[in-house]
Parts: C-alpha cells; structure tokens; sequence
C-alpha cells in the first residue's frame, strides 16, 4: 500500500496554484445527467473521487470526453438508473445522483451507503426531500429504490438539519419537477451556489442559493451548458495552515478569499499574516508566535468540519491549551489517536477535544483514516521533528490533487513510497 513520507522541520516557501473543487466538482458531474445535451465542465481537479464518480456516470450511459482538466459529458439516454454498491460504498457522494435520476427517468436505485470513519451518515433527509416531491422511496436488499413515474411535483421541504449534499440533491431533483419546490434551512456551503450556478446555466430557475432558502421554479428540459468548477476552499485552507504552521511564506494562487473568511480570521488569530494580494491570490505568512485559538466547527459561514483535524495540528504548536468542538460529524477525531502517536497531548471529552499546545512533535508511522484526518496528519509531519510516514494514502489522494508534488515545489522534504 502506498506511504508518504515526510521529513519535517523544513520551512514552506513559495507559491501553489489551488485546484478546482472536489466537492463542488461531485455534484456538478451528477448534474450533467439532467440533460441529454453536452455539458462542458473547467477546473475538474484529478483526484479518486471524481474518477469514481466519472465510473458511475458511464455506467448510467454518459460518454465523458477527459482534456485535461476539461470534461465534455453526453448523456443521450440513461441506460440503467442505478448506482450499484461497489461504487458508492467507494464514494458516499455516489448517492448525488438519485435526485437528477428520480428528475429524469421517473426512478432511481442506489445502494445504501453504509458507516464511514467520521460518523453514520445517513441519507435519510434526502429521501425524505424526495419523497416530499412525490416519490415513493423505499429500502429493499441494501438498495433505495426512488419513484415517481408521472414526474416529481414542487413542494416545501424544511431540512431539520442542515444538510450539503442533500439541498444539492434535491435542488437537482426539484429543477424538473412540476411547479415551486422551496427549500427550507438550506445548506449555505459555496459549493451549493456552484451548483445552483451551473443549473440555470443549463437553464434551470434557482433563486437564493447561498441563503437558508432556496426557490426553485421546475422547468419542463434542461440544455447543454458551460461551468468552470469554483476553486478547493478546502486545499487553499490546508495550504493556509502549513504556511501558518512552519512559520513559512506561501502564495496561494486561484482562490476564493470570500470562501475563506472564518478560517482566514482563526488564523490571523493565531498570528499569521494573511495578505489578500489580489481578489484571487492569497499569502500567508508568521514570524510571530502562534497563540492559542479555539475553534467550533460549523456549517457554512462558520469554521468548516473539513478544516478541523488541519486546525488541530496547528494548535499543537501553539503555546498554551486551545480547545476544538466538532458539532458537524459525531465521530471526526480519529486523528486524535495517531497525533498522540507523536507526541501531542489531546484529551477527547464527547465532541470536544482539549489540545495542550507547545509540544515538539517527533515523527512516527501513523495511519489515515479519512480524507481530512489524512491532511491533518501531513501537516503534523511537516512541523514535527524526523520522519513521518503515513500509511493509506489512498485517503488523501480521494481528494488533494498531486498534494506531495505541491508540497515539494515549495520546499517540503515529501516523497511517495511503497
Ligand atoms: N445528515 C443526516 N441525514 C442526512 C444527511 C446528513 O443525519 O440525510 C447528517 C450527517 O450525518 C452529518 C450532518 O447531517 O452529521 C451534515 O452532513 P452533510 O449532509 O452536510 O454532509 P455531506 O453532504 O455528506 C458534505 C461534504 C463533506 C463535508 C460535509 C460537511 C461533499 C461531497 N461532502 O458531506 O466533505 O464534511 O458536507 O460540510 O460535499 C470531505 O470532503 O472530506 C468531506 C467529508
């Protein structure tokens, strides 16, 4: 299995160009399956998640034509409206495809995605939303079979939380359904309004993407389109921290800012210097101390759940206690554990962990276990002392492009191994 391995204490200097969104990446793929026009997709960042879901849409029938970071997809007929359990058992995000599915053909069967590392993750609001909109939706032998033969028809639907992957799902579904769907206490995440963005691209009618409530006027066909992918908050965010981290001087090229603000504020926070350069170019520096900063994750606006385990290495080297609250996920601390490995003091009480800060860390073999743990850990190995070596690198390559190329162009002692 694949390794990477990391000599830390090196200093991060230089720049790095962001990629385009892995997560607003996901559910525009799926959105192309709306449409039996060419859907021109830009900035599709390489990495596992998005190969797995290109997989899943040939199988439901698109021709995808890959130029660079460029796709062409073409989905003339839906040859089998199901997304079989290999795949999503791969890829939770698999199950973005029920609602542009339900929309086109009237029917969907996808495999039930189990258990993850960071929690259960049901899809319950998802189903419920669909069957808001008149599908019947029932469970049998591990699948969700979804209905609705004479088409879906607006309704209102209140997420009772805040789901992200489930308004994009149901902001595909709704889109050619018949009348007004409104969608209360929405998910306010960027790559929702990306979303929204490339639907009425394609000519659907969304209003207030970005806000709790989202309208959405049905309209009768959707048509070919061009969208060019929002950029990876998450990376730039990840990339913001190992400047921060190693005391370093990086310029982060094609970002969003705007996407960035609480992470940007819980760093300046801790001393960093953030500089905007430009509206698309951000750097980040520290010469100062790095102060102890607490943190509560949150849905968009607030601090993102993607950035926490990153935000956790970082506050192990600030001198003094910071604490860290997960309120997204019930099980998102399985770095803790690995982190402990090599030498960081971390006391876990239910969702909130206590982080006494000021320790040198040393390296050691610690293991991935999802994608964002994995980034967390990378960073820990860039600021401990000796070799890092982190096992199951699959999980970070689901979703940083060529992350140990971008760390070595700006000075990281990192190679691949294994
Ligand atoms: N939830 C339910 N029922 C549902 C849906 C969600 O109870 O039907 C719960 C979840 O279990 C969780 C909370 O609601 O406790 C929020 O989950 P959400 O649905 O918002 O998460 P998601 O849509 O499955 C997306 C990202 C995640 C990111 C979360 C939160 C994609 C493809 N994934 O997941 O990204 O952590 O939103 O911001 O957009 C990652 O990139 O590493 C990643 C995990």
């Amino acid at each position: 299995m694949k390794k990477l391995e990391i000599q830390g204490g090196r200093r991060l200097v230089g720049s790095i160009r962001i990629s385009g969104a892995k997560n607003a990446a996901l559910p525009a793929l799926a959105a192309t399956l709306l449409t039996s026009e060419r859907v021109l997709l830009d900035h599709i960042p390489s990495v596992a998640d998005l190969k797995t879901m290109e997989g899943l849409l040939r199988r439901l029938g698109a021709e995808i034509e890959v130029d660079g970071e460029r796709r062409a997809i073409v989905t003339r007929e839906i040859e089998s409206p199901e997304a079989p359990y290999e795949l999503v058992k791969t890829m939770r995000a698999s199950s973005l495809v029920l609602g542009p599915l339900v929309a086109r053909t009237g029917r969907a069967r996808v495999s039930v995605p189990g258990g993850c590392a960071i929690g259960a993750r049901p899809i319950n609001l998802h189903l419920l939303g669909l069957a808001k909109l008149g599908a019947t939706v029932r469970q049998e032998a591990g699948y969700i079979e979804a209905a609705a033969p004479d088409g879906l028809v607006g309704a209102t639907v209140t997420f009772p939380r805040v789901t992200v992957t489930g308004t994009e799902d149901l902001m595909m579904a709704a889109v050619l359904a018949k009348g007004e769907t409104v969608l209360e206490n929405a998910a306010r995440e960027p790559e929702v309004v990306d979303l929204a963005k490339l639907l009425n691209a394609m000519g659907a009618r969304v209003e207030g993407a970005g806000e709790s409530t989202i309208r959405i006027e049905g309209v009768d066909r959707l048509h070919g389109a061009e969208h060019r992918i929002i950029p990876d908050r998450i990376e730039a965010g990840t990339f913001l921290v190992a400047g921060a981290l190693t005391g370093g001087d990086l310029t982060l090229e094609e970002v969003a800012p705007e996407h960035l603000e609480a992470v940007i504020a819980k760093l300046k926070q801790a001393g960093a210097e953030i500089e905007e350069v430009n509206p698309t170019t951000l750097r980040v520096r520290r010469s100062r101390r790095l102060n102890p900063v607490d943190i509560t994750t949150e849905e968009h606006p607030g601090f993102p759940t993607d950035m926490q385990a990153q935000w956790m290495a970082l506050m192990i080297a600030a001198e003094g206690a910071s604490h860290v609250v997960e309120t997204i996920f019930e099980n998102r601390f399985m770095h803790v554990a690995e982190l402990a490995r090599m030498g960081a003091d971390i006391e876990l009480f239910g969702n909130r962990a206590t982080i006494r800060g000021g320790r040198q860390l040393s390296g050691a073999t610690v293991m991935a276990s999802d994608l964002r743990a994995s980034a967390g850990l990378v960073l820990a190995g860039l600021a401990a002392e000796g070799t890092t070596i982190i096992d199951r690198l699959y999980h970070l390559e689901r979703g940083y492009e060529r992350l140990e190329e971008k760390l070595a162009g700006v000075g990281a002692a990192v190679r691949r191994i294994g």
